[in-house]
């Protein structure tokens, strides 16, 4: 893990963010790239966002990466270029959740500041046979006690690494290594017999399907008509070919015609759909249908802007609209 061999609070910072809901190995080359591309904080701070979509294109969660600007520009306007070291003030940054903030000022600043990731939750909860859903703020907050009381003053940098290892490699989810692990002599969950047990597993709800429809629209010259997604949106400030969702049993043909009649777009006419791509979100499971349309009217200015083939890949567009360009590029050859 080459952020393991540094303590530059930018490093630091970046590599948690880049750590949140994403494994280490999708996580690597992204950081790396990253780094070359912005060595920095006023690199970053300083760059176009549009530069900075680009670097972070398929590794997800978007807002972490909009979220990323706004805090370099904070700490380079705000704190002189510098992050603050205690995890109190760096919880007020944009980005900067609560464990996150507590790794940073452990790693990059020596605190002993405690840390309560997803690994760490199931270390503790064994640890302390803590039942009941870790998601829940009670239950929660007795897992963040635990965390703080494991903390060894003047050793808050080792013990947060340390924790994290724990978690990754020895009190993994399934058949966690009791026997190689140092805390088993002070392990509740152990000494009751079923580690595996804890932490109580939260009830998943069931994400609800939603389809849209996303409209490949080309000029005479063969530039592709593509837009950019709102700052607030989801995946806001991506790149995407138009398009809308579907409302109830609406049909696709129907979805397209509305987002032609909101984008003044006349005489849309689809012709072919030619790939049917499907993507889990946090909160639904999209299916996204790509349209081959032509124009017979008139596309206005405001629908978006038109850029020729080879361009596309300068653009940050989500995995979905990702492998519709994949594909265009596959009908050709
Ligand atoms: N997950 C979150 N932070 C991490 C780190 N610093 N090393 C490994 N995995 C992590």
């Amino acid at each position: 893990m080459p952020w393991r061999e540094t303590t530059d609070p930018y490093r630091i910072w970046l590599s948690e963010i880049m750590l949140q809901q994403t494994q280490v190995r999708t996580v690597v080359p992204y950081y790396l790239r990253f780094i070359e591309a912005f060595p920095d904080l006023e690199s970053l701070a300083e760059a176009p966002e549009d530069a900075l979509m680009k670097q972070w294109e398929g590794l997800g969660y978007y807002s972490r990466a909009r979220n990323l600007h706004k805090c370099a520009g904070i700490v380079v306007r705000e704190h002189g270029g510098r992050f603050p070291s205690d995890a109190v003030r760096l919880e007020t940054l944009p980005g900067i959740g609560k464990s996150t903030a507590g790794a940073i000022a452990a790693i990059a600043f020596g605190r002993d500041a405690a840390i309560l990731d997803g690994n760490v939750k199931r270390v503790v909860a064994r640890l302390g046979a803590i039942q009941g859903d870790g998601s829940r703020s009670g239950v929660k907050e007795r897992m963040w006690e635990l965390s703080r009381r494991i903390v060894m003053p003047g050793r808050g940098r080792e013990i947060a690494l340390a924790m994290m290892d724990l978690g990754a490699l020895v009190c993994t989810p399934r058949r966690p290594d009791c026997p190689g692990c140092p805390l088993n002599g002070w392990c509740l969950a152990l000494s009751g017999g079923a580690p595996e047990s804890f932490p109580e597993k939260t009830p998943r709800r069931k994400r609800p399907h939603r389809e849209a429809v996303a409209a490949v629209i080309q000029d005479g010259t063969g530039r592709f008509l593509v837009r950019k997604r709102p700052a607030g949106a989801l995946l806001g400030g991506l790149w995407e070919f138009p398009g809308e969702f579907l409302d109830g049993d609406e049909s696709q043909e129907s979805a397209l015609a509305k987002w032609g009649g909101k984008a003044g777009v006349t005489g849309l006419i689809p012709f072919e759909r030619f790939a049917t791509i499907r993507h889990g979100f946090t909160h639904f499971e999209l299916r996204l249908h790509g349209w081959r349309c032509a124009v017979e009217g008139i596309v206005p200015e405001g629908a978006g802007n038109w850029v020729v083939r080879e361009e596309l890949s300068h653009h940050a567009f989500p995995r979905a609209h990702q492998i519709l360009i994949e594909k265009i590029k596959e009908d050709r050859s």
